[in-house]
C-alpha cells in the first residue's frame, strides 16, 4: 500500500518512457516496477492509431505499469508482399505512446524475438479453421508464437486486445487456457472513424478513392443487423456480399455469421447463442476486416 501511494505522488509516475530493445533489459525494467501493482500489456505491430491508443488508455487506467510492444511479427504474415508493405512508423509511435503515458515500450529486432526459427505448432481446433484462419494459412500460428513469447518476456497481469480482430481474441484466450498462463485477457471495443470505418493500421495504405468508399463496409454491416428482423441468415449473408461487391473497387473475401464463442457458422437466428457477423473485404489490394454483433 505504502509503495503504491509513493508511486502516485512520487516522480516515478512522471518518469520518462523507456524504450527497450533487449529482452533481458525489458525483464529487468518490468520487474523493477512489479511492487507497484499489476502490469498491463498492449501488444502492437506499430503504425499506431486511436484504436491502439484506446487500448493504452484503458491499460493506463487499470494498471500502475503499462508496457507496449511495437513489433511487426514476420511469422504471422502468410503473404511476403503484405509484410513488406506493412506500415512502419516507429518514431511517431514512440511519441504517441509517451503522450499516452506508457511506461515501457518494447521494440525488439526480429533476431531478438526469433534467435532461431520458432518451430512450435499450435492447434486451436475449429476456432482456427474458419474466417481469417481459413483465408490466411499459418496466420494464427504466427500470432500465437509471438504473443506467447511476449507474454513470457513481459509476464503481464492484464493484456489488452482490440475486438476488431474478433477471431484473434478468441484464439489468444484459448492459447492462455491451453498453455495455463496467468494472464487476464481484456477485449476492448472496436474504435471507428467518424464515418464508421473501423480504425486499422492498414487504412493508411488506402488511396483517397478507396478511403472514401471503405465506410460502405460498416454501413452495410449495420443495415444487415436491421435485416435480421425479416430476412434469414442465408439471405442476410447474400445481401451483404452483393451490396459490397457492387462497388467496383471492393471484393468480399468472406462474410459469415457465427456463434460468438465457438466461431462456427450459425444457420438460423433461432440458435440460442450470441451471434457475430464477421467480414474481410479487399479494397483494391488492401485487405480490411470488421465485425458486428447480431444481438
Ligand atoms: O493484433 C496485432 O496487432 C497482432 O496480431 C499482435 C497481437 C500484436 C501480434 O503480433
Amino acid at each position: 500500500m505504502f509503495i503504491k501511494e509513493l508511486y502516485l505522488c512520487s516522480n516515478f509516475k512522471y518518469k520518462k518512457m523507456e524504450i527497450i530493445r533487449k529482452i533481458t533489459e525489458l525483464k529487468k525494467a518490468v520487474d523493477s516496477r512489479r511492487a507497484l501493482g499489476s502490469v498491463g500489456f498492449v501488444p502492437t505491430m506499430g503504425a499506431l492509431h486511436a484504436g491502439h491508443l484506446s487500448l493504452v488508455n484503458r491499460c493506463r487506467k487499470e494498471n500502475p505499469t503499462v508496457v507496449v510492444s511495437v513489433f511487426v511479427n514476420p511469422t504471422q504474415f502468410n503473404d511476403k508482399e503484405d509484410l513488406k508493405n506493412y506500415p512502419r512508423t516507429e518514431e511517431a509511435d514512440f511519441a504517441l505512446l509517451e503522450k499516452a503515458g506508457c511506461d515501457i515500450v518494447f521494440a525488439p529486432s526480429v533476431e531478438e524475438v526469433y534467435p532461431e526459427e520458432d518451430t512450435r505448432r499450435f492447434d486451436f481446433g475449429q476456432l482456427e479453421q474458419v474466417m481469417e484462419g481459413a483465408h490466411r494459412p499459418g496466420h494464427f500460428n504466427g500470432v500465437a508464437q509471438v504473443v506467447s513469447k511476449l507474454f513470457d518476456f513481459v509476464a503481464p497481469d492484464n493484456a489488452y486486445f482490440g475486438e476488431k480482430d474478433f477471431q484473434q481474441v478468441a484464439i489468444i484466450k484459448k492459447m492462455v487456457v491451453d498453455l495455463g498462463l496467468n494472464v487476464n485477457i481484456v477485449p476492448c471495443p472496436i474504435q471507428r472513424d467518424t464515418d464508421g470505418l473501423a480504425l486499422s493500421s492498414r487504412n493508411m495504405l488506402l488511396n483517397e478513392e478507396q478511403r472514401a468508399i471503405a465506410p460502405v463496409i460498416y454501413m452495410t454491416l449495420k443495415e444487415a443487423v436491421n435485416r435480421k428482423e425479416w430476412a434469414s441468415v442465408e439471405e442476410v449473408k447474400k445481401w451483404v456480399v452483393e451490396q459490397i461487391d457492387s462497388n467496383e473497387q471492393m471484393k468480399v473475401e468472406y462474410f459469415t455469421i457465427v456463434n460468438a464463442d465457438t466461431l462456427q457458422d450459425v444457420e438460423s437466428w433461432d440458435v440460442p447463442c450470441a451471434k457475430q457477423g464477421c467480414i474481410a473485404v479487399k479494397v483494391g489490394k488492401i485487405r480490411l476486416i470488421d465485425n458486428i454483433k447480431f444481438a
